[in-house]
């Protein structure tokens, strides 16, 4: 497979055509963004940390049965995955509260839910990622009633899953942020990435945070931290 035309330069990730039908080639990049892109790094070797953890992650999720669009890890920094078209969703899913939840609503930070909390924003940069409920996609178009209910289905399955698998690396996984998306078939995927940056991971001795927190709060190395997550994933699921 080589790589083809750009398609797409995210924050964190780009995205390239390939000769094959159907397939992208995803670039992880070492910046760093937070706060919708007004706090900025660069950290060499992040962009790698992050394929190498989502490409740990995308294979054990189908592994178990979760539909994504991983294909296969093709270098440290980039993979191939299959094409999809984003719903412009973030699915958020809280087993403890922490960040946005606590600022938005006054939760107490720690707090453990009762059950998994669902949440949904619209991923649009300009306005900053608003909070919105089910009427929202629905009068907006962003997704279909059948699609919602699948995301729903599936994040709360990969919580399951996720939470289970971190919690056997002595991590509690606090929260994280999915995206979705449709294939050519029309089936509904788990996209984007799943990585430090995206998931909140907390050691279950310490209280240690082991992801984008560190860098938001300034409370030590992104490296470091993201570093130990795939020590831990490699003496669980063995080499990438
Ligand atoms: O900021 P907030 O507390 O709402 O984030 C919840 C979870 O979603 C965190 O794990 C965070 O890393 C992730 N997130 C993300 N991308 C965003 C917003 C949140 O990955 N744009």
């Amino acid at each position: 497979v080589t790589r083809g035309r750009e398609l797409y330069q995210g924050k964190a990730k780009v995205i390239f055509e390939t000769e094959e039908p159907n397939t992208y080639w995803v670039s992880y990049k070492d910046s760093l963004t937070a706060g919708n892109g007004q706090k900025k790094a660069q950290e060499t070797g992040k962009g790698s940390l992050n394929n190498i953890i989502s490409s740990y992650i995308f294979k054990y999720l189908n592994d178990m049965g979760i539909g994504t669009h991983y294909i296969k890890k093709i270098s440290d920094h980039e993979m191939l995955v299959k094409k999809v078209d984003i719903i412009p969703v973030e699915v958020v899913v809280r087993n403890i509260a922490a960040g946005s939840i606590c600022t938005r609503l006054g939760i107490k930070e720690k707090r453990v839910l009762k059950k998994p909390l669902l949440e949904f924003f619209y991923k649009n940069d300009s306005l900053g990622d608003p909070l919105i409920s089910e009427n929202h996609i629905e009068l907006m178009k962003l997704a279909t009633k059948d699609q919602v209910m699948q995301m729903e289905g599936m994040a709360l399955a990969i919580n399951k899953i996720l939470k289970e698998l971190f919690l056997n690396l002595n991590l509690k996984l606090v929260d994280f942020k999915l995206e979705f998306g449709i294939d050519t078939n029309g089936t509904l995927l788990l996209a984007d990435e799943v990585s430090p940056d995206t998931c909140r991971l907390w050691d279950v001795n310490t209280g240690k945070s082991f992801d984008k927190d560190l860098f938001r709060k300034d409370m030590g190395s992104i490296s470091e931290g993201y570093i130990e997550v795939i020590n831990r994933l490699k003496g669980r699921l063995g080499e990438s």
